[in-house]
């Protein structure tokens, strides 16, 4: 095996870790869920999630990654050799493994977006919905899609660490913030924009329940890249210069800025098109913003061309750069038990094609086909991943790193070796032994309906 490298500096590793994170989960699942859930209350309950959940699972990921310098699994293996807690290792890789599967799958709906529109053909759509629905349940079309997600990841992963991962997501990253700035302030100077704002803004907390919470703590999960071993990976390729405890702070602080700024871009073009609904599912993308664009710029077809292509290119970069670290957690840990990093890669491609495939055909030829309790493919691999693995994994990673880890092994990390200071370390031990497991815990049990039924 050849030498493993790092990332070559710091804002590289920065960068790599919040495209991470930054992904659909912010611009297509974010306001999606919010939508779904009241808006601005389920947003003051998503931030608190990010604060005193997301952030310190971030930062015991990477405090795991840094110091062992191993894929997820053998960094178990090396931190509690011969005990039952390799098992979140690869609990981590395989879930990251399924979410890639069905995630590849919107990531290619957004390719196909993006195609038609750079085509300018997203103008001639009169009905975006059967359009959509036509679209996803056709036999092979979604199939492609998926599959061109697939390869091109494979493509940047195969590169390797630092002329793949890093200099991709130097590029992307920078691009991303420039589109979705440009978007969001033509989105907030459109008519609709104040009613969009108070809907994001003027918390309702009647809406809150049991669920909402749940949702909002999937949702950082998700959004933060957290539990899957992505962000471990990742911070395996971290210099011994990097500060741990910033990197995760701006990796959390990216992350909800984009999906706050989605947002602004979604819902004030949403309520500035009368009929148009913010809470109308998944589809909010891929329905409703081809009719938003359509509707508002028709008397100037430019612009609405402009802000659609531009619109889906920034959703695929950010998928994209989602979709590497999902693959490269996987390929890290094959490459390491000795495969090459080529062979690696293409297992993890391979089995994602097929296992994408029937996550797309569940909207088609599959839709009938629903024997995980009701669900088809699709809805399965998000429900397991999001409302269950992740959660599960969040607690694992906090239990870990909160009771099982050595002390000194976190205060050197989180210090430099003692060339830092710690004021975060009381907080953040304390966070991870108590505070999420039991956090998690109540919420899990409330959603069960225990807490109703005593
Ligand atoms: N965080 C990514 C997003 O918001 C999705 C993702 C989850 C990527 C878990 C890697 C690991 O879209």
């Amino acid at each position: 095996m050849e030498n493993r490298k790092n990332f070559a500096s710091n804002i590289g590793a920065v960068f790599a870790a919040a495209g991470s994170a930054i992904g659909l989960g912010n611009v297509w699942r974010f306001p999606t869920e919010m939508g779904n859930n009241g808006g601005a209350a389920y947003v003051f309950i998503y931030i608190l999630c990010v604060l005193f959940i997301g952030l310190p699972i971030i930062l015991g990921e990477f405090i795991i990654g840094r110091h062992t310098h191993k894929n997820n699994v053998d960094a178990y293996h090396q931190l509690a050799p011969r005990s039952g807690w390799v098992a979140q290792g690869y609990i981590a890789v395989f879930t990251g493994w399924f979410v890639l599967c069905y995630y590849a799958v919107v990531a290619g709906w957004t390719l196909k977006y993006l195609c038609v529109s750079a085509t300018n053909q997203l103008s001639a759509i009169t009905d975006s919905a059967t359009y959509f629905g036509d679209f996803s349940s056709s036999p092979w079309s979604p199939i492609i899609f998926t599959v061109a997600v697939l390869l091109i990841t494979d493509a940047v992963v195969c590169m390797g660490v630092q002329n793949g991962i890093e200099r991709f997501s130097k590029a992307a990253m920078p691009l991303l913030l420039i589109i979705i700035l440009v978007l969001g302030i033509a989105s907030l100077s459109l008519p609709g924009a104040s009613a969009g704002m108070r809907f994001m803004f003027q918390p309702d907390f009647s809406k809150i329940t049991s669920s909402t919470i749940l949702s909002a703590m999937g949702q950082a999960f998700f959004s933060l890249s957290v539990a899957l071993g992505c962000l471990c990976t990742y911070a395996s390729y971290f210099n011994d210069s990097t500060v741990l405890t910033k990197t995760a702070g701006s990796v959390a602080l990216l992350d909800t800025l984009i999906a706050l700024l989605s947002g602004f871009i979604i819902f004030p073009a949403v309520f500035s098109v009368a009929g148009a609904q913010p809470e109308s599912g998944p589809g909010l993308v891929f329905i409703t913003l081809p009719n938003v664009f359509n509707t508002l710029f028709e008397g100037i077809p430019f612009l609405g061309y402009l802000s659609s292509t531009l619109f889906y290119l920034l959703l695929i970069v950010a998928a994209i750069t989602s979709t590497i670290s999902l693959h490269e957690a996987v390929t890290a840990f094959l490459h390491e038990q000795g495969m090459s990093r080529r062979a690696a890669a293409r297992v993890v491609t391979g089995v994602c094609i097929v296992l994408g495939t029937l996550c797309a055909m569940s909207f088609g030829p599959l839709q009938d086909f629903t024997p995980f309790f009701g669900m088809g493919f699709f809805d399965f691999f998000d429900y397991l991943s999001a409302k269950v693995m992740l959660p599960v994994g969040g607690i694992l990673i906090s239990l870990f790193v909160g009771w099982k880890m050595d002390r000194k092994v976190i205060y050197d990390e989180m210090t430099n070796h003692g060339t830092l200071a710690r004021p975060m370390y009381p907080i953040f031990v304390f966070l991870l032994r108590w505070f999420i497991p039991i956090a998690i815990i109540l919420i899990f049990l409330n959603e069960l309906g225990v807490f109703s039924r005593l």
